[in-house]
Order: C-alpha cells, then structure tokens, then sequence
C-alpha cells in the first residue's frame, strides 16, 4: 500500500468504537479512507449510518478484493479471532481493538503475521488514545526499559474516581460507565481486572517481546474496594488505582503484574480520572516520561483505529 492508495475498509461490529471510526473518517477526507461495508450481528437495529453500508454475511467483507483493510471491532473474541486469522490468510492487512481476542492468541496471531507478512494492527486495544504501542515499538525500541506503570482500564479508573471524588455508590459509578459507553458488555471484564490484565498482556508484547498468557500474570481487579477505604488513603495522602506494572529485574527478567494500589497524591498517575489513561515509562536513556489521555469511549477509540489505518498508508507493521 502506498500513501496515495485508497484504503477500502469491511469493517466488522458498528458498536461503539465502529460507529466512532465511521465518524471520524467522515471528517477525514484527506485520509482517503472508506468502509465500504460493515458486517453486524442485528439488522434491525437503529444505527447512525445509511442501511446500503451493513451486511450479516461476513464472506462478503473477507472475499472483497477491492477492500484491502479489514476493521475488526467486534465484543466476540471467538468471532474476532476467526475474522482477523481468515482476512490475514486472505491477504488482508488488519486493524484491531480486541484485547482479549488479541492477549487469548497472541502467539498465534504473531506466527500468522510472521507467515503472511501482513500488518496487523493493534493501538486501539490498550489505552485507546494514547498512542502507547506504537511508542513501545519504535522509539523505546533501543532504549533499556526499566519499568512501565500503567492505569490501563477507564472504566474502574471511572468507578473509583467518582466512589473517592464524589462519594457516589460503586454500583451506580458503573451504571454511570455502561451508559457512556466505557464498560464491556460483561462488567465484570472490566471490575475484576480480566480487561486490564488482557491489555498488559499486549502491552508486555510490545514493550518487551513477551508471549505470555494472561492466566500467568497475578492480577486482581477493584471488586473489594469499598468508600471507607479512600477516605482512609486520603487522609493518609493516596489515592487508590487499578495499577499495571511491569519491572526489569537484575536478572533481565520481567516482573509484571495487575492490582490495585496505593499511590501517593503527588503521583503522576494520581492525576489520572475518570476514563483517562495513564503511562509512565522508565528508561536508561529516555528516562522518565508519562502518557497520558482518553482509555475509552466511542470518538477516542476510534481515533487510535484512525491511526493505524493511517500508518498502513506507509506498510508499517510491528517487527517480531
Ligand atoms: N472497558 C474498557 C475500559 C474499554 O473501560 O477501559 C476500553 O478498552
């Protein structure tokens, strides 16, 4: 693909992220992008977009020669994976937001780009907007990791924010998150750490080569934080957070883990709220720097896809 190419999407799931991508490339016509069809589970559904763009039959997305970007964003990791694996073997470059399809096959979809020599792009999978697999890859790829400290999930970085800031109830702060969009269809994803620890998976990936499933990574999520204990951290100067971390040892291995933690006011990641994202990252020689923006939501997802599929203008892929 060049830069004057036009990239034709099939674009699978117009949900929250599709429909965020479908706005955004309305508004991007430099791009010289387009879905030509999106492929969704109900027809009957009310959807901001002209009936003509949707189809059931995902074939008529895969076996489309002229679409030469498959946009797969979809809540079924099953689906998802036979989607991406069947477009890649079609020779189909694709882009990705499906975490835990992303971290449950990881080994496979590298071997599949490693056979197929397609792209297949993730940056809307961890931290939405912040474009942090990207950076991983290519400018900390010489540098010497020391450590990455993360708040990889809006949504209980939402529940927690609006239990600690605004004394709200932890079941009405994720009612609060489901209708803006930022929680799984399955909360619980979200609450007991199984989407952060999906995303830390993939982030690990990118940061440090590591194929690792998530089940090897000691996770919990924020399922037994309760009011009483942020007013005790605050009085004590902390504020509570879904923190994902990973350290370089001595030894050149990596301890890496998710949980929630203390961290002091002062904090970079303490200043992270609501739906944001936070990453610092630690390095020999870059030293320290903190990322930091949306983690979820409809147009900030969707910025990130716009993102890959602006670098598969240039063939970028990641190495492995
Ligand atoms: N449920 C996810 C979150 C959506 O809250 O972070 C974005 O990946």
């Amino acid at each position: 693909m060049n830069e004057h190419k036009e990239i034709i999407i099939g674009m699978f799931g117009f949900g929250v992220v599709g429909e965020g991508l479908y706005k955004i490339l309305q508004q991007t016509p430099s791009l010289n992008a387009r879905i030509k069809k999106s492929c969704i589970k109900h027809p009957g559904k009310k959807r901001n977009a002209p009936e003509e763009l949707f189809t059931t039959d995902k074939d008529v997305l895969l076996f489309d020669d002229e679409i030469n970007v498959i946009v797969e964003v979809i809540d079924d990791s099953v689906a998802a994976f036979d989607i991406v694996t069947t477009a890649l073997k079609n020779g189909k470059a694709v882009v990705s937001a499906s975490k835990k399809m992303i971290a449950e096959n990881l080994e496979e979809l590298l071997q599949l780009q490693k056979e197929t020599g397609l792209p297949f792009l993730c940056e809307a999978a961890a931290c939405a907007s912040i474009p942090v697999i990207r950076n991983l890859e290519e400018y900390y790829d010489n540098d010497l990791l020391h450590s990455i400290r993360a708040v990889v999930n809006g949504s209980t970085n939402f529940i927690l924010t609006k239990m600690f800031d605004d004394k709200l109830d932890f079941q009405d702060a994720l009612i609060l998150a489901q209708q803006l969009g930022y929680a799984e269809s399955n909360p619980s994803l979200d609450v007991e750490g199984y989407d952060a620890v999906n995303k830390w998976v993939i982030l690990l990936n990118h940061a440090y080569g590591i194929v690792e499933k998530s089940d090897k990574i000691l996770f919990t999520g924020i399922q037994n934080i309760q009011l009483r204990d942020a007013s005790v951290a605050k009085e004590k100067g902390f504020d509570i957070k879904l923190v994902a971390q990973a350290k370089t040892l001595l030894n050149g291995k990596v301890a890496a883990y998710v949980l929630p933690q203390f961290v002091k006011l002062d904090d970079q990641l303490a200043f992270v709220k609501n739906e944001f994202n936070g990453v610092v990252i630690e390095s020999g020689f870059a030293d320290r720097q903190f990322f930091y923006g949306k983690g979820a939501g409809s147009l900030a997802t969707g910025s990130a896809v716009m993102s890959d599929i602006s670098a598969l203008r240039y063939d970028y892929k990641y190495e492995y």
